[in-house]
């Protein structure tokens, strides 16, 4: 989805309208569930967190072998909470302290990296044959 599309719409339509298209391309159950009022984002950050879920939807095609995917927006305070719960394979997220993978700059590393910029970060619960939960979040208003 192209930035002009992101910003006429909004970004819980956009991620909503990615939810729709997982779960019409790829045939899995895939449903949004939005939580609380939602917040003014700053431009920007609404870029990044479209980019990290389209990621970590990516991830669950591409990893998970999941039957279904919830993706729930919500806010605390200052705070959007982005998380994408999966029933597929699980991993073991110790992986993720592993230096070397760091590199590549796209996918989890990168995603945490780029977070941790503007003061979020990524919370990822994996159980081996019960499924993942990753929740990324960041203030919704830069300093
Ligand atoms: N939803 C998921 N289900 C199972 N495994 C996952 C999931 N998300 C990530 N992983 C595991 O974490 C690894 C790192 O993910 P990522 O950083 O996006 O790299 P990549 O997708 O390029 O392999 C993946 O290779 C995979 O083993
Ligand atoms: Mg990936």
């Amino acid at each position: 989805m192209c930035s002009p599309v992101l910003y006429d719409i909004g970004l819980e339509a956009a991620i909503g309208e990615l939810a729709s298209q997982t779960q019409e391309k790829f045939g899995i159950e895939c449903r949004m569930i939005e939580g609380g009022q939602t917040r003014q984002i700053d431009e920007d950050l609404k870029g990044l967190l479209f980019k990290c879920t389209h990621e970590l939807l990516k991830n669950v095609i591409k990893h998970a072998r999941a039957e279904h995917i919830v993706v729930r927006m919500s806010y605390q305070d200052n705070i959007v909470f982005i998380a994408v719960d999966d029933d597929g394979f699980g991993f073991d997220a110790r992986i993720l302290a592993n230096d070397s993978n760091k590199s590549t700059g796209v996918g989890l590393f990168g995603m945490r990296e780029r977070l941790r910029m503007v003061g979020g970060e990524v919370d990822v619960r994996s159980d081996l044959c019960v499924g993942t939960s990753i929740t990324i979040s960041c203030p919704v208003q830069k300093k």
